[in-house]
Formats: C-alpha cells, sequence, structure tokens
C-alpha cells in the first residue's frame, strides 16, 4: 500500500513522477505528492484524493527540477489531508515512504524531547525529522538518513531527497518492495517496476534490509549486515497495459472479458502438446506429502478454500487453509511431510509473505502460485507456479481469480496423478475439459445482459446473501466480497446448509438471496434451502444451468443461465456471474468501480 517513487533525470522530473504515479495508483489513492530538488532548493507539491488532483495542482504552481520523489497514498496514520500527504519534509531532508514504522510513539517522544515539531499525524514524519536531527549534528545526508533507518522498526520502502543535492537519492527496503531502474546516465526508483516501465526496463530489486545511495551514474547497496552488495541487474519483460482499458469503461470490465483468453494462456504454460501436466522447476513429488497448507487472504484465499475440494476430493491429499493474518500469529504445527502453498495475485501481501516465513524451515516445500514473478512471495518460495492472468490494474480482482484456480485444479490433478488417486482415462476427461474452458467463459460472458437485469434489482437492496454448497460455497463467498467492496452493499455469503443455524432470521421480502447452483450432485440439497428461502418471501436470484433453471427457475426472483459444465470446474466458471453481478450493481450505483474506497491493491502491511 502506497507507492513510490524516485527519479535523477535529465529532464524535468515532475511530469515522469506524476506518470510513474499513475502506475502506481493501485497501491493507494487517498493523496498525492511530489518533491524535486531545483537549483539546490527542496519544493514540494501535495493534494488530496486521486492523483489528477495533484496534476491540477501542478498546472496552477508548477514545479521544476530534474530530481525528485513522489507518493501515492493509503493512509495508515493520520486521515487523508494535506498535510498528512507525502513527501514529508523536515529542513533539508524530503521522504516518502511505504509501510508502517511500528516505534513512531517512541521516536516522537524522543524527538519532542529534542524540541522538534510535529505538524502532521504520520509515523513517516519521525524519518524526516531523525535525518534533519542528524543533519544537524554535522552528519552528510547520506549518513544521517542511514542513522535514521538505524533506529526504525516495521516495514518499509523509503527514499530520501535533500536540499543542495539534486544528483542524489537514498533508498532504503525491509519489508516493502523496492525496485531500482537504470536509465542512460539517469536512475529510478519505484514500487514496482511497472511504474518504470516507460523509463526503463533494466532493473535491480532490492533485497530485504538493502539501503541504497544513487546518483545519476551509480548504484551504491548495503546489505542487512552493513557491507557493501552487489544484486543483478535485470532485463525484465513488462506488461505496458496498466493504463490501457482497450475501450471498456473500466479496467473490471476489460479484465473480466480477458479472462477466457488469460485461461488459455495459463493452460497452455502447464499442459504439454502431449498432454502431460508440467509443473516449473524443481520439480515437486506428491507421493512425499500427506498434508497440504494453503494460506492466502481475501479473493485468494477463497481460491484457496475451492483448492481445498479438489485437492481432498480428487487426490486425496488432506488440506488445511486460513487466512494469512491468523495463521501467522496461531503458531500452528506444522507436521513432517508437509507442503505449505501461498497464493497471492501481487505476490507482496505482507501477511502472506509473514505466513511463508514462518512456513520456511519447517514445511519440506514452499510453493506459491503468483501473478507477478519478480514479487517477494516468488522470490521465497521453493517452487513458483505463475498464473499468467497478465496486469491486473482493477483493486478488485477478477483474472487472477480464475487464473489462481486454473493453475491449482491443474496441480490438484498432477497431485493425483502422482499419488494414482486418478487414472489415465480420467485425467484425459478432465484436461480436454480444461481445454473447453475458455470457449464456455465466453459463452457465459454473453449472459452479461441478464446478469444486468438481474444487477438492476440488487442494487436497490442493503443487504444480499449468497448461499452455495461444495465448490460453490467459496464461490459465494467470493460472491459477497466483490459485491460489498465495489458496491458498498452489505454482503454475507454462508454454506447453504448453514442457512437454518442462524441466518435465515435475515431473510425477508427486502433481502435478495443469490443462490449458486449449478445442476449437479448438491443441486436438490440447495433447492430446498433456496426454497426455505421462498417461504419466508426472499427473493432468490438462481444462478444455475439450463437444466437447473428448467427445473427451478420460475420460482425465482430472476434466473443466470450458465453453460453445462463438468462440476469439477463450475467454480471457475460460475466465478463470471459472481464478478458481473457485483460489476453491473456498482455501475447501477454510480461508485468507483476501479478504485473502490478505502481499498488499494496491494496490501503491504498487517
Ligand atoms: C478482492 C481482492 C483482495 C485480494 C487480497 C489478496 O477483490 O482483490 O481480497 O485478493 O488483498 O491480495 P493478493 O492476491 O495480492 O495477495
Amino acid at each position: 500500500m502506497c507507492g513510490i517513487v524516485g527519479v535523477l533525470s535529465k529532464h524535468e522530473a515532475a511530469p515522469i513522477l506524476v506518470d510513474a504515479l499513475k502506475r502506481l495508483e493501485y497501491r493507494g489513492y487517498d493523496s498525492a505528492g511530489i518533491a524535486t530538488v531545483n537549483a539546490g532548493k527542496l519544493d514540494r507539491r501535495r493534494a488530496v484524493g486521486k492523483l489528477v488532483n495533484l496534476s491540477d495542482l501542478l498546472v496552477h504552481e508548477p514545479l521544476v527540477g530534474k530530481s525528485g520523489i513522489g507518493h501515492t497514498r493509503w493512509a495508515t496514520h493520520g486521515a487523508p489531508s494535506v498535510s498528512n500527504a507525502h513527501p514529508h519534509q523536515a529542513g533539508p531532508v524530503a521522504v516518502v515512504h511505504n509501510g508502517i514504522i511500528e516505534n513512531f510513539r517512541e521516536l516522537r517522544a524522543e524527538l519532542a524531547e529534542n524540541g522538534m515539531q510535529f505538524v502532521t499525524e504520520t509515523d513517516t514524519e519521525t524519518v524526516a525529522l531523525l535525518t534533519q536531527h542528524f543533519m544537524a549534528q554535522g552528519l552528510g545526508p547520506v549518513d544521517a538518513a542511514f542513522h535514521a533507518l538505524d533506529k526504525l522498526r516495521g516495514a518499509f520502502a523509503l527514499a530520501f531527497l535533500f536540499d543542495g543535492e539534486d544528483d542524489l537519492i537514498v533508498a532504503a527496503r525491509k519489508g516493502s518492495p523496492l525496485a531500482i531502474g537504470h536509465g542512460a546516465g539517469e536512475m529510478f526508483i519505484g514500487s514496482d517496476a511497472i511504474a518504470l516501465a516507460p523509463m526503463t526496463n533494466e532493473i535491480t530489486y532490492l533485497e530485504e534490509g538493502d539501503r541504497a545511495v544513487l546518483t545519476r551514474t551509480s548504484l551504491q547497496i548495503t546489505d542487512a549486515a552493513g557491507n557493501p552488495a552487489t544484486r543483478a541487474v535485470k532485463t525484465i519483460q513488462i506488461d505496458n497495459t496498466r493504463i490501457d482499458k482497450a475501450g471498456h469503461k473500466h479496467f473490471m470490465a476489460k479484465e473480466i472479458a480477458e479472462q477466457p483468453g488469460v485461461i488459455a494462456q495459463a493452460l497452455g504454460h502447464y499442459i504439454s502438446s502431449d498432454g502431460q501436466i508440467i509443473l516449473p522447476k524443481p520439480d515437486i513429488d506428491f507421493t512425499a506429502i500427506d498434508r497440504l497448507t494453503m494460506v492466502a487472504c481475501g479473493t485468494a484465499y477463497y481460491a484457496c478454500l475451492t483448492a481445498k475440494y479438489w485437492f481432498e476430493q480428487i487426490a486425496r491429499i488432506p488440506v488445511e487453509v486460513d487466512v494469512a493474518s491468523e495463521f501467522r500469529y496461531r503458531e500452528p504445527p506444522i507436521p513432517a511431510r508437509s507442503a505449505a502453498l501461498f497464493v497471492s495475485q501481487s505476490g507482496e501481501t505482507a501477511d502472506t509473505l509473514a505466513a511463508l516465513r514462518y512456513c520456511a524451515g519447517k514445511s519440506d516445500t514452499i510453493l506459491s502460485v503468483i501473478n507477478v514473478p519478480e514479487s517477494s512471495i516468488a522470490r521465497e518460495s521453493d517452487l513458483v507456479l505463475p498464473i499468467h492472468a497478465g496486469v491486473e490494474v482493477g483493486v478488485a480482482s477478477t483474472k487472477a481469480f480464475t487464473c489462481q484456480l486454473t493453475v491449482l485444479l491443474l496441480l490438484a490433478l498432477r497431485a493425483a496423478q502422482d499419488r494414482g488417486e486418478v487414472d489415465a482415462k480420467t485425467l484425459a476427461r478432465h484436461l480436454s475439459d480444461l481445454r473447453d474452458l475458455p470457449n464456455i467463459v465466453s459463452t457465459a460472458l454473453g449472459a452479461n445482459a441478464e446478469m444486468h437485469q438481474a444487477a438492476i434489482k440488487l442494487s436497490e437492496a442493503r443487504d444480499v446473501l449468497f448461499l452455495g454448497r461444495g465448490l460453490m460455497y467459496p464461490l459465494a463467498l467470493e460472491g459477497a466480497l466483490k459485491l460489498k467492496e465495489i458496491s458498498y452493499i452489505h454482503a454475507e455469503a454462508y454454506a447453504a446448509g448453514e442457512l437454518k443455524h442462524g441466518p435465515i432470521a435475515l431473510i425477508d421480502k427486502h433481502v435478495p438471496v443469490v443462490v449458486m447452483a449449478p445442476r449437479d450432485a448438491l443441486f436438490e440439497k440447495t433447492v430446498s434451502n433456496m426454497q426455505e428461502v421462498m417461504a419466508r418471501k426472499g427473493r432468490v436470484i438462481l444462478v444455475s444451468d439450463a437444466t437447473g433453471i428448467e427445473e427451478f427457475g420460475q420460482e425465482a426472483f430472476a434466473t443466470i443461465e450458465m453453460p453445462q459444465i463438468s462440476s469439477v470446474l463450475t467454480p471457475i466458471l460460475y466465478a463470471i456471474p459472481a464478478q458481473l453481478l457485483a460489476y453491473h450493481t456498482a455501475v447501477a450505483k454510480g461508485t468507483d468501480v476501479d478504485q473502490p474506497r478505502n481499498l488499494a491493491k496491494s496490501v503491504t502491511v498487517e
């Protein structure tokens, strides 16, 4: 959360910084700001709200200078306001920060004792004040910044810019990612390489605890122990499509529409032309694994909950699934002969990364299913399974979810194969069904009009329930999460069988109930629960296939028809109505679909 950038350029810094911040706005959009050094003098501009407000301010109050730092904020300490917006300046130093300084209260008390004044409510201001304090004691900018860094506890990426120094940026990484970009006689930093895409694709990733001193022509890195360190310069392929909606009204709509293509892409990476499931190296032997632990947050957690059914039913491996923020602190015993699998679109989610670190050295193998191959979670895993979804910009995860499911299903099938739990004919049938999946997902996208109609009904509700059984239960959870995060309508999901254990008390004619129920072995059970809802005047929106709708659709308030598909694949297909119902409801309500309030795409604080 929060995005930081820095440039030591040959050109004016402000437009470069603003463009880079545009690519980082997914990390937070509560406020934005930049600082530059011009003729040796630090100056800054900051504005509350989206980046466009900063751009407007810069039209009226331009900022010149060829070196600068910038920030887009997701508020942690202190409300979104101009004074809490970064960069924070204390005398000769300006600082931008992503993360949390955990000991900032102690540091504030110490600084106050030294007579230093605070003008913001942020934790970041302490870093600027500490640096100013050490500079006042006679240290040069680099030493002062390093002394300040020595005093910090927490997780952060930081960049420092100094008065009188138009060829110097100091940067540090501890817990939050930071990429350095190499140009010709120019140097850049960014929270991710995508921010730097228009400037360079030559990237050095800082490691945990690294500090970097940048000039236009040099980069000096010291590691966590304070020793000089060399980090590779990698030429990376950057998908440059981040700011292109390809004719869609929202990134979310574009990303939903992309799913047939990206699912096909993911399948192509894992299924060979002769029909074998190929995993990246080093391969894993599932006969050596008696238990799988899966950990993630949010939508990625629901992908894990879905995969639990696949691993247990198809591969007969017992699976434990937990949300990362709970897992990391409950100190679960990790049994021998177990693997731990972490699922994350960004690969930077702080809690998931901490959970991974807890398992490192305890589990036999650390696997990750990620979308960003250079991410921290990928770099700390033994086996990395990329989902090949391409850059996901919309804050609400869509195509990453279906690609996560696709890769997890392939992994479960491969586990079943290793363990002799699936015969060759059944495996070939599953793979053939998977190969048909992109076409079937395209057909499902065609039911857009039905989903639009149902969404109009949902948009009038204050509360919505989602019900599902078996593989549809995690999908119900995902549908409710999508709806609440982008339409701000209160939505809850329950396993259909749990309804009468409490939630049925909520049902009345004002509460729409979305029932996800393909005509599978559990259909009749779910239909009984649906009828319990209708008996209490609940308005059911039934999402099913033609057979299900023919049997029970006439009793429902609205129906959404999905194509027929093998029951193993239903979660991937039924993700489409879960996403489109939320999307159309949000559009009907006029909310900010791609950047819903209070959220950020990459959650790098716990
Ligand atoms: C919801 C959503 C979030 C993320 C969660 C984990 O639409 O996108 O719930 O799934 O923050 O993020 P990653 O997958 O980056 O670890």
